[in-house]
């Protein structure tokens, strides 16, 4: 078995309800909700692209063709911006245009859960490893996490995670991995445990969605019972596949902001506007302002 083959082709799941959205998400997929201003899978796929991924399969379901559109080409748009004399639009918007043919669309039937919407672009991955980007978690660093996991698996093949670390109190909320001895610029794994009870886990490194697998793990969700929340999950596959292969986790040395949840989806909106030359500063004092009135009203009530 040959588990160095090179990682070219990415999953991105986008068929879930997003219920933690609603009533956002009614109409909308979660996946387009606006971080600034481009919606949250559009930066996994400028990772993944970033990374060298060549082509990009995504599992959606009904309610979720503006995923599709946004990834298609504009032509009367950028005609019209073009006469406008919005060139530098028109440019930025045929640069994030991925090549025709290099993206694939599946349907997940049903949100059976998230082993079982990547069991779902088997056919279209066929007999080679992939990466695997959670368009919710929202990657911010200096370079996407996925080129990391690539730097990894070539130096150590087999399964690539990749992993942040927590606050203790907080790894009831992730997929926790424990940490064995140093491979490269990461570890190996050498166990994984679904949301412990902090004096269960073993370790605060958390599984940030981003993941580099093997083909081997479709077999193995093809029969994989319902887990936890009664989802047919990914980290239960994971971990009967890590008793055949190796598993290495790569420290993520940004930082990634979970927007299917409120908070993080504020905070990714902060952070990243305050990275923007074009707004950082306006921004940074907007927020000191409202931090600054909401203070002084708390202490007059
Ligand atoms: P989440 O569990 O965060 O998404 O899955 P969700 O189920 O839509 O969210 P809530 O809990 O109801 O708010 C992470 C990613 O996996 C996809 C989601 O679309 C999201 O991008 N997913 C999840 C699927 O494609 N299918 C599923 O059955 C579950």
């Amino acid at each position: 078995m040959d588990l160095r083959k090179p990682v070219r082709k990415a999953v991105i799941p986008v068929a879930g309800n997003g219920t933690r959205f609603l009533p956002a998400t009614k109409a909308m997929p979660k996946e387009m909700l606006t971080v600034v201003d481009r919606p949250v899978v559009q930066y996994a796929v400028d990772e993944a692209r970033q990374a060298g991924i060549e082509h990009i399969v995504f599992v959606t379901s009904r309610n979720k063709h503006s995923i599709e559109d946004h990834f298609d080409d504009t032509p009367e748009l950028l005609a019209s911006l073009e006469r406008a004399g919005k060139t530098r639009m028109a440019d930025e918007l045929r640069e994030l245009l991925p090549p025709a043919g290099s993206v694939s669309f599946t349907r997940q039937q049903a949100p059976l859960g998230l082993g079982h919407a990547v069991w779902c672009a088997r056919d279209l991955i066929g007999d080679e490893p992939f990466a695997l980007l959670l368009p919710d978690m929202l990657c911010y660093g200096a370079r996407g996490c996925v080129a990391g996991l690539i730097d990894l698996y070539t130096a150590a093949g087999g399964n690539v995670l990749g992993v942040e670390q927590c606050e203790p109190e907080e790894v009831s909320s992730y997929g926790i991995v424990a940490r064995g001895e140093n491979v490269a610029h990461g570890f190996a794994v050498t166990g994984m445990v679904e949301k412990p009870k902090p004096a269960e886990a073993p370790s605060n490194f958390y599984l940030n969605g981003r993941y580099i697998l093997q083909p081997e793990i479709f077999d193995i969700l093809a029969t994989q019972p319902r887990g936890a929340g009664n989802e047919i999950q990914l980290t239960d596959a994971m971990l009967t596949l890590s008793g055949r292969q190796p598993f290495h986790a790569h420290p993520y040395e940004g930082r990634t902001f979970d927007c299917g949840s409120k908070l993080g989806f504020i905070e990714a909106n902060v952070a990243f506007a305050l990275a923007r030359a074009d707004l950082g500063e306006a921004v940074y004092a907007s927020v000191a302002d409202l931090i600054r009135k909401h203070d002084t009203a708390s202490r007059a009530a």
